[in-house]
This record gives C-alpha cells, structure tokens and sequence, in this order.
C-alpha cells in the first residue's frame, strides 16, 4: 500500500508540475536554466580595442579561458578512455590570473545546488568526468567554483536576470564546463591518430600537437607532463558574449606546456571504458534551442561586424556569387552535409564539398536566432580575404586567418 500511495504521489506532483513546463521542450528544461541576454556578435574576449563597459556580456579582465583536462593514472581517475575535468580558467589576457574573487559565493555542496537547479543531467555527467583523483569530488568541484568561477565577471549575480535562485551562476558555470568539455574528447582525438595510451610506446610532443592541432580544427594545446607522463592539457578560448550562453572562440595556446619535446609516455589508466561516442557527438548547444535543422540550405557567412556577406559555393569556397544548395542529414548535435559536387568535409582545417571529400561531422549551435555550422564544436572559420565579384576564398575552420566569421544556416 505504502508503495502504490507513493507512486499516486508522485503522480499528481508530476501532473502539478506540467503546466509549467509544457512549453518548454524538455531538452532546454535540463540543458539551461538561465539565458543571460547577451549577444554573441559583440567584441571577442581579449580582442576588444577600447574598454567595454558591459563586463556582464565581455568577460573581463579573464578573458583568456582555459578548458583543463587531466590524465590521472596514479592512481587511476575516471574513465580508461577518456580524459577528465580539471576546470574553466578565465586568465587575464596576458596570462597572468585572478583567483578566489568572492568568498561570499564560495558555495558548498554543489551536488544539491545542481540538483534544486534542475541540473542533475550535469551532475551525473561530473559524477563519471568532472573527478578529483582522492575521491573528493564535493570539496573539488566548490574549489573550482571558488576559485575560478568567482572571477568571470560575466558569473556576477547582478549578471543574472532578476529572480535567479542563489546559487544559479555557479550551476551555469558547471552546465558550461561540461558543455565545452564534451566538444573537447582528447582521448579520442589522439585514438585516432593511433595514439593510445601504452605501458611501453613513449611519444613526441610533436606527434601528440599535431594530432590535437589537426583535430581540433587548427587549434594548438598546451600539454602538461609528470616525470615525462602526460598528466594535463589545457584548450584555450576567447570568448564572445557570457560565460552563460557565450560561443567560446578556440585559440592555440599562447604557450607551451612542461612536456619534453620526446619520450612522452602515455600511462594505461584502470578504469571502466565509456562508450566513445558520448563523448564524440554529444555537443550540446550553447544557447538556447536550435530552430529545426533544415534538410536543404544555403549556409551564409555572417561577419563580426554582424553583416551578412556571401556564402559558401557548391566547392565550399566563399562567395557573393550565388549560393549553392546544401543538403544536411542528421540531428543539430552531428550531421553531414553535401552538394552537387559530392560530400563536404574538413580536412587539414580546411572546409570543401567534392568527390574526392571524406563526410566529416558538423553540429549546428544556436546564437540568438541564427543556427550557426560548427566544425569539431567550433563555430570559428576564416579566410585570407573578403571576396567579391567572381574571386572566392577558401574556408578555413578556426579563427587563424585574416577574415573571421560565423557560417549561418539558412534552410532553402
Ligand atoms: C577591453 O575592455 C576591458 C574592459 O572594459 C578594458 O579593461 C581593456 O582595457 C580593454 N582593452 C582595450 C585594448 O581597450
């Protein structure tokens, strides 16, 4: 009887509680409970040319953020097949840093914050990546909070739309740790490039970056060595907008980390394998809901001063001549695209559709209500040049060349 009154219960809780939320996908109830208003088409981090006043929607003076990872192997921590969560870093923009800026937000018992914030999708997923290597998983993740998370200026309660439950910056500051960890799978990325970890193959610091480097889209880590074992890495961004919901822009690192440059070793770690693909495709999207993924599209490039110009041609060249129909299949977190050429790919950083291309995968991100492509979690591409008339630039994933801008999918 007890039982069956329980389930009653939890019934009528359940129909209670619908009306709040039937307008809301259920995706977006899990995935983010705050949006914090800030465009995403303003200054980079770090790359502003006057003072910006907004420091809720630039983050500022950290504007160089970290992504750390660790390989723990002694003793082993988490996942044999997968890196883990060190922490999100906002350095300033010439590497020095700012740390512990607000003990009166020094939050403890994150896993009950995360939990009345409608986030426990985040904890359960820090339960398996985001762990501290003595088992302390509580006292870590307030340490990183404390620490780090207290210095983005864009995380300071009078950021947070009014009403915010106490505490709702630092759940958005775990949700986005997670989201832009998952678009980051070291581990797979250096498996395959046949880089595994071994009791007895020792690397090159050369042939580990250019693993990374190519897989990312042209970005370089930093990688971290213990006793000449890789132990750490650190993926390093910009950002546009918040902390929140903001596009983190990838960059190299603007150093080199303690690794030798060879006799890397690479320890075996004892843990239970994760399926890899979770950790490969799930790259959830940084603001808001995607509108539906279009079967058929022209993909247009929207440029940092916010103005469209051109698109992609069916070589995946950019243009203003007339744009070439696209065809996606698959869902916004993993799809491929073709045109009339053949299939599109990424290869060497560089974007192209035709006959000879590998299909790679692309996600699309939502920013304000443009879906923007994103190649290895990254909506960054760039070319040498502005095209017009009948000249055509390639386009490269990343921000490393002289034209920055965003690709926006617009169904056709
Ligand atoms: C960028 O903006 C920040 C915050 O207003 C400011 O401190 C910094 O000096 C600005 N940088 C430049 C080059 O103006």
């Amino acid at each position: 009887m007890l039982a069956a009154a329980f389930v009653i219960a939890a019934a009528v809780g359940y129909t209670t509680a619908s009306p709040f939320t039937s307008s809301v996908a259920p995706l977006d109830l899990f995935a983010r409970s705050l949006s914090s208003g800030c465009s995403t088409t303003g200054p980079v981090s770090c790359h502003n040319t006057s003072a910006v006043s907004d420091l809720c929607c630039f983050e500022a003076p950290g504007g160089l953020l970290l992504q750390t990872q660790f390989w723990d192997t002694n003793p082993s921590t988490g996942p044999s097949n997968s890196w883990t969560i060190h922490g999100l870093w906002p350095d300033n923009c010439d590497q020095t840093y700012q740390s512990n800026c607000d003990p009166s937000r020094a939050y403890t018992d994150i896993s009950s914050l995360l939990t009345a914030n409608g986030a426990s999708d985040t904890l359960a997923y820090m339960q398996t990546y985001w762990v501290d290597i003595n088992g302390q998983n509580e006292q870590f993740w307030a340490h990183e909070w404390a620490a780090h998370g207290t210095c983005m200026s864009t995380l300071r309660t009078t950021c947070l739309p009014s009403g915010s439950a106490q505490g709702a910056e630092a759940v958005a500051f775990f949700q986005t740790v997670v989201r832009l960890f998952k678009t980051l799978p070291t581990y797979t990325w250096l498996a395959n490039a046949g880089i595994l970890p071994s009791s007895t193959a020792t690397y090159t610091l050369s042939a580990l970056t250019s693993a990374l480097t190519s897989a990312s889209g042209g970005f370089t880590p930093a990688l971290d060595c213990q006793s000449g074992s890789l132990n750490a890495i650190s993926w390093y961004f910009n950002l546009k907008g918040s902390v929140i919901d903001g596009v983190f822009v990838p960059i190299s690192a603007p150093k080199a980390g303690t690794c030798p440059s060879s006799g890397i070793k690479y320890p075996l770690k004892s843990g239970t394998p994760v399926p890899t693909t979770t950790t490969a495709t799930t790259t959830p999207t940084p603001t808001g809901t995607p509108g539906a993924l279009p079967t058929k599209a022209t993909i247009k490039a929207l440029q940092s001063s916010g103005s469209l110009l051109g698109g992609l041609l069916s070589l995946g060249t950019w243009s203003t001549q007339t744009l070439a129909t696209y065809t996606i299949s698959g869902d916004s977190s993993s799809f491929t695209m073709s045109s009339s050429k053949g299939n599109c790919g990424v290869s060497g950083g560089v974007f192209s559709c035709g006959s000879g291309v590998s299909l790679t995968s692309f996600s699309a991100i939502a920013s304000g209500s443009d879906l923007l492509l994103a190649s290895g979690g990254s909506t960054a591409f760039s070319s040498d040049g502005v095209p017009s008339g009948t000249t055509v630039y390639t386009v490269y994933t990343g921000s490393g060349h002289a034209q920055d801008y965003n690709l926006v999918i617009v169904g056709a």
